[in-house]
């Protein structure tokens, strides 16, 4: 079967057919990179992946990221360290997964941390009747689509990324309530950069919450970041993905962001992911 690329209306991401992934060539793998770079975001439907089909496909991508020490406790466990769990099923009371089922807020993964990774995958093994969509936000257009005199406001600008708090807004384990401008953990990266493959420019936000930028007196930075956080939510270009069991979702960490939406805590989602180790530290545009 030949490889289809329909890009998405949204004008970011494309369905991905003529693929069973678990059988991919090193031939269809460049093709699927290639188009993975042009468009962002990529899905894959009714595939049929276990947890080596998964590790070995995301392979391909650079290197999958065994999950931290103290990630996976006894109901965490997959078949390969490269694969966690997304999921709001507990079994004996304990979740077996990260996110749970509320709302995810709009972030890229991990960057608060020096080398976030270069992109995530999810595959979807159960899904709830209704809620729980994964919106995906073009960066690329977000910085396109600012006033000139702006992007030029950005230039030389880097920002603060929190690392205390989980995209599901939990504080995260081993961190405090409050910290300090000065002394909030995370990492620091340009508010512009330049995708080292595609060479475009994108907006680097990561996430809202405590972010700062370093350059600018507290209140100027609030300013600047409510200024471009509205700007995105008026000219956002977004797709938004339903979910079907069988779907796989792959998307570049570096142009895009994403957020979740919330759903019934009585059903189940399970999700099986992997995540791609950062290959290079954010540059500025
Ligand atoms: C993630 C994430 C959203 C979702 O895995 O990084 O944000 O739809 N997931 O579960
Ligand atoms: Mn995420």
């Amino acid at each position: 079967m030949p490889i289809t690329v329909t890009p998405f209306d949204a004008g970011i991401g494309a369905d991905v057919s003529g693929l069973d992934l678990a059988r991919i060539t090193p031939a269809e793998a460049a093709t699927v990179k290639e188009a993975w770079i042009a468009h962002q975001v990529l899905r894959f439907r009714g595939q049929k992946l276990d947890d080596d089909a998964m590790a070995d496909f995301s392979g391909y991508f650079g290197e999958p990221e065994k999950a931290p020490i103290g990630f996976k406790n006894r109901n965490y466990m997959t078949d390969r360290p490269e694969v966690t769990v997304i999921s709001n099923i507990k079994i004996d009371g304990e979740a077996i997964g990260g996110l749970g089922d509320g709302e995810a807020e709009w972030h890229s993964d991990m960057t608060y941390i020096d080398m976030p990774p270069d992109a995530s995958a999810l595959y979807a093994l159960e899904v709830p009747p209704a809620g729980g969509n994964t919106w995906f936000m073009d960066m690329y257009h977000a910085y396109e689509s600012l006033p000139d005199d702006m992007k030029r406001r950005l230039e030389g600008l880097t920002c603060k990324h929190d690392a205390t708090r989980s995209s599901d807004g939990r504080l995260r384990q081993g961190y405090s309530e409050s910290y300090s401008r000065e002394e909030l953990p995370g990492a620091v990266h340009p508010l512009a950069i330049r995708h080292p493959e595609s060479g475009r420019t994108a907006l680097y936000l990561g996430r809202r919450l405590n972010a700062h930028v370093m350059e600018l007196p507290p209140t100027e930075s609030e300013e600047l970041l409510d200024m471009l956080w509205g700007h995105l939510y008026e000219n956002a270009r977004v797709w938004t993905q339903q979910w079907q069991v069988g779907d796989l979702v792959m998307w570049d960490n570096r142009c895009t962001m994403h957020r979740r939406d919330a759903f019934d805590p009585a059903s189940r989602r399970l999700m099986h992911r992997t995540q791609i180790r950062g290959s290079a530290k954010p540059v500025a545009a």
